[in-house]
């Protein structure tokens, strides 16, 4: 039980074979993944996804790399889901990410930052059904 959180493992975690290492730290990290996909997003996909950005300095850059390659979306689970997910993920900045944390382990860069995280429970569940249908999110209560 719990709430839910949503994340995208990027495409250079993809690229660099690190979906089980990271899936790994999640995992016991005490989330429980209830949906997951490998999938990767057309351009217009991604302006969809990320339109809050849409203006930034960066947003070029962020769907250029959002759709240079295969992605794997995922939904979690835990109590505070949203705010423990993001302590683990670490700073958006790799540089500046805590020891321990995934962007620390396994980002390059700013935009090559290996994996994403929803900051509110309301964005978790809109990003949630942008990738998954009800169908496809488990119900942890009935089929775990
Ligand atoms: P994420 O939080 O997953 O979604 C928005 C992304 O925009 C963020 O990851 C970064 O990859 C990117 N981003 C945010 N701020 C900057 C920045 N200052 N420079 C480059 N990219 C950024």
């Amino acid at each position: 039980a719990g709430n839910r959180t949503f994340t995208i493992i990027k495409p250079n975690a993809v690229a660099n074979n690190n979906i089980g290492n990271i899936c790994a730290m999640i995992e016991k990290a005490g989330f429980r993944i209830i949906a997951m996909k490998m999938t990767y997003l057309s351009r217009s996909d991604a302006e969809k996804f990320y339109y809050v950005h849409k203006g930034r300095f960066f947003f070029r850059n962020l769907y250029l790399f959002m759709t240079s390659g295969p992605i794997v979306v995922m939904v979690l689970e835990k109590e505070n889901a949203v705010e423990d997910f993001r302590k683990l993920i670490g700073s958006t900045n790799p540089e500046m990410a805590a020891e321990g944390t995934i962007r620390k382990l396994y980002a390059q860069s700013k935009t090559r930052n290996a994996i994403h995280a929803s900051d509110s429970d309301e964005n978790a569940a809109w990003e949630a059904s942008f990738f998954f249908s009800d169908k496809e999110i488990i119900d942890t209560e009935y089929c775990l």
